[in-house]
């Protein structure tokens, strides 16, 4: 392979790209580019870093905050106006107020069974979920099966689920509150429209945004909640993202007590 030599290309916007793919940075993270000469040069913590590359809770810049807010009620309009989930599929694939939808390959939309009661809702596909345009296809998905599997649960017949994001965030990063906002119209809707009689919020990021919270996720698991659904309460509850579960294998004990939760849950409904 040809070395490329920044020095000599540093005008040319392809040579520069050819030049980070040959370094191996070959994805977008955020929407902006970072200046990390700009970072302050002592003292800087790996917090300051991560504050910088991931403005997960800070507020949206005020220059962005019209279109942002425009955005939002574009994606309330178009989600209101969805009668079915076939609409909002093509609602959500039509919607051009997320720009992660510029750098995802597929918009992932649900997967498991329509017709049964009980809805999952996430985060947002990963790099295979991306390819696959299916959620939960990698290995965190594999656990999230096994998991539901464990309390005889299958996405085949038991469950449907969708993901708070339809587009992967560049690099798998947390989605900004941002993302979340813009999205939160299309699960309120996809809510709506499937009706479930159970929500299992996975994780914190779908749990802080469904519930309109800042709580961590230790502190939401297992808690049993409710979801205002037009007249109706559904119950709702918080587990684990298996993600989590896969990179902090001692919580799953704590996970096998909130599907023996759902499993109780399920078998009061059934003696009712
Ligand atoms: N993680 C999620 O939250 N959703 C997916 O679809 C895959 C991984």
């Amino acid at each position: 392979m040809k070395k490329i030599d920044p020095s000599e290309n540093e005008l040319d916007p392809i040579n520069l790209l050819k030049w980070y793919v040959s370094c191996g940075v070959d994805e977008t993270t955020a929407n902006s580019p970072t200046n990390w000469f700009d970072l302050p040069k002592d003292n800087h913590t790996e917090q300051d870093v991560k504050k910088t590359l991931l403005p997960v809770t800070s507020p949206v810049p005020q220059t962005l905050l019209s279109s942002h807010k425009e955005n939002i009620e574009a994606a309330v309009e178009v989600a209101t106006k969805a009668a079915n989930l076939e609409e909002l599929r093509e609602a959500i694939i039509s919607f051009e107020g997320c720009s992660l939808k510029n750098t995802a390959s597929n918009t992932v939309f649900s997967d498991g069974n329509v017709d049964s009661d009980i809805l999952l809702i996430s985060e947002a596909p990963g790099a295979e979920e991306d390819q696959l345009g299916k959620p939960f296809v990698s290995s965190a998905g594999q656990l999230l099966d096994k998991m539901f599997g464990a309390i005889n649960m299958t996405r085949e017949q038991n469950f449907y689920i969708i993901n708070l994001l339809p587009w992967r965030p560049p690099g798998n990063r947390k989605p900004t509150v941002a993302e979340c906002e813009v999205c939160l119209p299309f699960v309120k809707r996809h809510i709506e429209l499937f009706k479930p009689k159970l929500i299992i919020l996975i994780g914190g990021t779908s749990a802080n945004s469904i519930m309109n919270v800042k709580t961590g996720i230790t502190k939401l698991r297992g808690k049993w909640s409710k979801f205002k659904l037009d007249d109706q309460m559904i119950p709702m509850i918080t587990i684990f993202h298996p993600s989590y579960l896969l990179r902090q294998p001692q919580f799953k004990k704590l996970a096998w007590q909130d599907l023996l939760s759902i499993k109780e849950h399920l078998e009061s409904q059934k003696s009712d």
